[in-house]
């Protein structure tokens, strides 16, 4: 009796206040707010909505039949509201670590706080502390230890600090987030050379006067950087992989600079590789050395079950140019998911690569990896990555360590290692003689009481897949894309390929997938992701709130340049043009063929899913989600089959006959202005 009391009471209410409305006088956003409040309830109670209402969301929508849009589709969207964008906790979490040349202190980079920190490695305190505004990351240091050098990824610049007085001397702008940073001596002076992560090259700075001398393009992402002893060469390990063509297999760079002539010398392709985050040099021997994850993307997802989707190894590449061979650093039953940092030892003799999925630092014997290269024959070293025999024979120890181990830091004396174990703010000291662990440096309580620093655990975890090969992050490398189409579906290869996402931004934009049939997060990475992809045990619920927590906390990528303050004359011509109703002749363009309908502002869609002609070869429907484009630009390639390599692709090449919003008047420039308005998005 109470409850039918309830409804009906709600419901005169409703009606009266629909009523009501009307004859009120409010300003507009009230009368919005009040609106859909009252036909949120009307909804919620099975009512039918309003003549008013149906007929404003068949305008606004394009539908004939709207049952299936909320007033929320389109109002109450804002920015200021999204998850990255409100306050966070912020952890000290170790980046970037750089060891003093004479042995007494560490430097470490926290990017979090933006802080860098010297730690007394006698007593394991911190011993002082400057602040670094813009996520400082990577670190290097001149020789004489005076100088230490920071980049800071959001500001787009490197730092010079004074050892001696730790703070900021200069400051150099550079390419967009910057991450690696290599110090080289050079007989025209001193170098750094910063690899810019967004912009895809590196950029080439006089160490002494904070200026930079040149911009040398790389491979996608560049991360990891390492210098020649007589500083002359740069090498640059790119961690994404470009795919030539959709149906082709991708491949990453490894691009060696000459420091003085500021240009590229020589680029070697790392052959279905990609998430190489760092790189060593052995110069007696004549190899560099990077990390790398062996990707399988074009086979079908279902061969997760026989580790043929992803596997983990070191890419050795000859310094004369005449061959690359990648060597395993899995072991049948004992995979090495998410290679981050490697290093070797002064000696010469051992290699040390941390596991970032996996939670261990493995202990490489390098006399034997070259040993098996000089003996092995071409064929074989071609093979060698295949051969899940072949680590068994070079492993000298796997250490473990806490969650998601990073980069790494030798003492100057080669005897302790650091491993920042990033996840939990604490640094692991090995004794590389021993092979015992030594203790911790904590830099702060783990904040596991954090969930979206629960939620970036769970992420980064191989612990939850299949003989724990891989984690979220192998193919979402900082929440973002690796650039790859996968084979999800099973059914024949090549079937169905599906361009990877971006979980960047990612907040509020339902529904997901290319397909929009996932109306939350919660139930994208639920139980059906754990049986087709993970191949074990879904999340349990906590953790499932935890990752929600995790990826809704990224904010947009950027790609551009943190330097530019306002819009550029260009991105203002795009910008009308993404909004325009008319041609410049003056013609109208149809409301559903207008950019700003289908990716309205502030996300930039309609959380709707339309057919605007872009079924390709390999698709199995018409009608995709429309895409948010927040970041647009960092998360080539386009298209649910990722066939177009570029956003201009997306006009030229698959131009749909203006179905993709009117775009056949559009010349060059046009066109160039629009896609510079898009990547301010
Ligand atoms: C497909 C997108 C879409 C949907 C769905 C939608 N609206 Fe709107 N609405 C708009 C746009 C665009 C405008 C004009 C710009 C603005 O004021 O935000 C607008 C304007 C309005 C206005 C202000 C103008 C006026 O008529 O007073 C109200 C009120 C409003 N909407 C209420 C609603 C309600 C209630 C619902 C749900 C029943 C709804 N809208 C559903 C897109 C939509
Ligand atoms: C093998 C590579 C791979 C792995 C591993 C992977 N993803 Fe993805 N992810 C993709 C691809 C490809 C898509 C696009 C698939 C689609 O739309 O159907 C995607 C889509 C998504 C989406 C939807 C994004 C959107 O805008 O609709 C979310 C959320 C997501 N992944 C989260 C995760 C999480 C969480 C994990 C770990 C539990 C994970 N992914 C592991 C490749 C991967
Ligand atoms: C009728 C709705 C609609 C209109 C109008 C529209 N789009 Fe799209 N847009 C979509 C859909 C749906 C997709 C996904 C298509 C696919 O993946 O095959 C898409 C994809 C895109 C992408 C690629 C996103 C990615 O992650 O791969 C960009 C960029 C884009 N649109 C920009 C624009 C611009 C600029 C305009 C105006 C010239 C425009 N769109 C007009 C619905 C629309």
């Amino acid at each position: 009796m109470k409850t039918r009391g309830m409804i009906i009471l709600s419901v005169a209410v409703v009606i009266g206040l629909g009523g009501l409305l009307a004859s009120l006088n409010l300003n507009t956003t009230k009368r919005q707010s009040l609106r859909i409040f009252v036909h949120d309830r009307k909804q919620a109670l099975g009512l039918n909505p309003g003549q008013r209402d149906l007929e404003h969301m068949r305008i606004m929508t394009g539908l004939k039949d709207v049952s299936n849009v909320s007033c929320r589709h389109c109002h109450g969207i804002e920015l200021e509201h999204m998850r990255w964008n409100k306050p966070r906790r912020r952890h000290p979490t170790p980046e970037g670590m750089v060891h003093s040349p004479d042995g007494g202190g560490l430097f470490v980079a926290l990017a979090d706080q933006n802080q860098v920190v010297e730690i007394d490695t006698a007593t394991r305190a911190i011993k002082r502390r400057a602040t670094v505004p813009g996520k400082p990351i990577g670190l290097a240091i001149a020789p004489a230890g005076d100088r230490l050098f920071v980049t800071c990824r959001e500001a787009d610049t490197v730092v010079a600090l004074n050892t001696a007085r730790f703070e900021v001397i200069g400051t150099a702008a550079v390419g967009i987030s910057p991450v690696g940073v290599g110090f080289a001596q050079t007989p025209n002076g001193d170098r750094l050379i910063v690899a810019n992560t967004g912009s895809g090259d590196a950029s080439v700075i006089d160490a002494s006067s904070m200026t930079e001398l040149a911009r040398v393009n790389t491979g996608r992402e560049p991360y990891g950087v390492q210098t020649s002893a007589d500083g002359r060469l740069a090498f640059v390990a790119s961690r994404l992989a470009e795919m030539p063509h959709a149906d082709q297999a991708p491949a990453a760079e490894l691009t060696v600079i000459d420091t003085v002539r500021t240009r590229a010398v020589k680029r070697y392709p790392l052959e279905s590789a990609h998430l190489s985050e760092s790189i060593a040099l052995d110069a007696n021997r004549g190899w560099a050395l990077t990390p790398m994850v062996r990707v399988r993307n074009l086979i079908p997802i279902t061969q997760v079950a026989r580790g043929w989707v992803m596997s983990s190894g070191i890419a050795f590449a000859r310094l004369d140019g005449s061959e690359v061979v990648q060597m395993p650093l899995d072991e049948a039953n004992a995979y090495f998911a998410d290679p981050a940092d490697l290093v070797l030892h002064p000696r010469g003799h051992r290699a040390y690569i941390t596991s970032g999925g996996g939670d261990v630092v493995t202990v490489l014997d390098l006399d034997r990896m070259f040993e098996w290269l000089e003996e092995a024959s071409p064929a074989a070293r071609q093979r060698a990555i295949h051969d899940l025999e072949l680590a068994h024979d070079y492993v000298v120890a796997r250490i473990p360590t806490r969650r998601n181990p990073s980069r790494l830091a030798l003492s100057p004396d080669g005897n302790t290692l650091y491993v920042a174990e990033r996840l939990e703010d604490s640094i692991l000291l090995i004794d590389t003689r021993t092979l015992e662990t030594l203790g911790r440096i904590e830099l702060g309580d783990g904040g596991a009481d954090d969930p979206i620093r629960r939620g970036e655990r769970i992420f980064t975890t191989a612990a939850k897949t299949f003989q724990s090969q891989f984690s979220c992050r192998s193919c979402h490398p900082d929440g973002h894309v690796d650039g790859l189409t996968y084979d999800f579906d099973g059914d024949g290869i090549g079937d169905n390929m599906l361009d990877n996402r971006s979980l960047q931004g990612l907040a509020g934009t339902w529904p997901f997938k290319w397909n929009g049939q996932n109306p939350s997060l919660a139930v994208q990475c639920g139980p059906r992701f754990a049986k087709v992809l993970m191949r074990t045990d879904p999340f349990s619920d906590d953790e499932l709130k935890d990752l929600v927590a995790f990826i809704e906390s990224l904010p947009p990528a950027r790609s551009r340049s943190a330097h530019l303050t306002e819009l550029t004359p260009a991105e203002r011509r795009g910008r009308d043009i993404f909004f325009a109703t008319h041609t410049p002749d003056g013609e109208g363009i149809p409301r559903d063929r207008q950019c700003h309908h289908c990716h309205a502002p502030p996300l930039y869609t309609s959380r709707m899913k339309t057919d605007v002609g872009t079924r390709g070869p390999t698709s199995l429907i018409d009608e995709f989600d429309t895409p948010h484009l927040l970041g647009i630009g960092a998360s080539a390639p386009y298209l649910h089959d990722g066939r177009a390599r570029t956003l201009e692709e997306l006009w030229t090449l698959y131009q749909t006959n203006d179905l993709h919003g009117v775009s056949s008047y559009m010349n060059k420039h046009q066109l160039n202005d629009l896609i510079e308005f898009l990547k301010t998005l």
